[in-house]
């Protein structure tokens, strides 16, 4: 599958809206495979649709952590994250109950090398279709929940330096401005970890 492109800051087409999918059909899910194969080639943990030019509310995301040999370490996800199966693909996520607020350092691969921390809800419960088009529900914090609010932003034409104070904001774009990003790297061996998508 390509490796599509990713868009970054300040490429207008981040600021649209997606629209709802119609249908989960085969199209749909090859799509969102190679949404994901992209997201792990950037080593991200997240990517919305619009982040790949396509204003559809999709989002993947695999926050799993990678020990040295490439296996999967789950000792940092939480109780509820670990019920949740990942990589986790969803059409027209949905949060439909929220618990609490928490922080983190955030990035984006449309913002990479840029880090802030970012208030978002703590515990959240999520609504969305799977690959197959079924309906399902689930409740999670950590990484994961903070993941989900980070992508479906994005659906929303919204990005995580949206979300700081002016000050904070207004640096970083001005940073941006100066200094541009580094130049991607798609060999996963040599990349550094992006953070969230
Ligand atoms: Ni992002």
């Amino acid at each position: 599958m390509p490796i599509l492109e990713v868009l970054t800051f300040p490429d207008p087409r981040l600021r649209k809206v997606s629209q709802p999918v119609a249908k989960v059909g085969p199209e749909q899910v090859e799509f969102s495979n190679a949404m994901l194969e992209t997201m792990y080639s950037f080593k991200g943990i997240g990517l919305a649709a619009p982040q790949v030019n396509r204003l559809d509310r999709i989002v993947v995301i695999d926050t799993r952590a990678k020990d040295e040999e490439d296996r999967y370490d789950l000792s940092d996800l939480t109780d509820l994250e670990k019920k949740v199966p990942q990589p986790l693909i969803l059409f027209n996520p949905v949060i439909v109950a929220t618990e609490g607020n928490t922080t983190y350092d955030e990035g984006c691969l449309s913002v990479p090398s840029y880090y802030e921390t970012v208030e978002r809800f703590d515990v959240i419960e999520c609504e969305a279709l799977n690959q197959k088009g079924e309906t399902i529900k689930f409740k999670t914090d950590g990484l994961l929940s903070i993941c989900i609010q980070h992508e479906i932003d994005h659906l929303d034409g919204k990005l995580f330096i949206d979300r700081l104070s002016t000050v904070k904001a207004g640096r970083i774009k001005k940073q941006i401005k100066k200094r541009g990003y580094p130049e991607r790297k798609k060999d996963p061996e040599a990349s550094e970890k992006e953070g969230v998508e």
